[in-house]
């Protein structure tokens, strides 16, 4: 971040913000009270980060900041100067789905679908740290995001497929971590 919070900035002034944005750089001139939600929708048209409550309550609005989840509400658009942003549409694989996007649509983990990008940046960022998550990581971790329709049962589901696609693509046998070293049963 290259703005120092000490620096004179007018009122209303514009402040340039240079980001990586889902792989590509991406400047624009913004007024200091712009939110980094505002600037992803209005400004670059990335209208797949979606805005609910804003106020950093519901997780609607996840995107990856330097790798990490965070509110775009509740970001300045200033702050994410020199860092790299990823949203929901960086998640393609090409013309097609990513994995966590093809777990979720195979799994159901999602009816209104309003929740669902911030669910599956939440869920990148989850098996990035974590490759192999049990049901009790799982909940702890989606539980900053809010679903008011599937029910998380589903939303879990899609968090485990999609641990056992990504572990199927990279190799990894991607046991259930959940039985994960139980005896064979006959
Ligand atoms: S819209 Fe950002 S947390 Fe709810
Ligand atoms: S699928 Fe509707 S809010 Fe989650």
């Amino acid at each position: 971040m290259s703005h120092d919070p000490d620096d004179e900035v007018p009122a209303g002034a514009a402040v340039p913000v240079d980001m990586i944005l889902n792989g590509a750089r991406r400047h624009a001139d913004v007024p200091t009270n712009t939110m980094l939600l505002s600037l992803l929708r209005n400004e670059f048209g990335l209208t797949g980060v979606r805005g609910s409550c804003e106020r950093g309550v519901c997780g609607v609005c996840t995107v990856l900041l330097d790798g990490k989840p965070v509110a775009s509400c509740s970001l300045f658009a200033f702050d994410v100067d020199g860092a790299t942003v990823e949203t929901i549409e960086g998640q393609r694989d090409g013309d097609a789905l990513g994995p966590v996007q093809q777990a979720f649509a195979e799994c159901g983990g999602f009816q209104c679908g309003y929740c669902t990008p911030g669910m599956i940046i939440l869920t990148t960022a989850l098996l990035r740290s974590e490759a192999k998550p049990n049901r009790d990581e799982i909940r702890r971790w989606i539980g900053s995001n809010i679903c008011r329709c599937t029910g998380y049962e589903m939303i879990m589901e899609s968090v485990e497929r999609a641990a056992e696609t990504l572990a199927a693509e990279s190799g990894e046998p991607g046991e259930d971590p959940d039985t994960e070293g139980e005896e064979e049963r006959s």
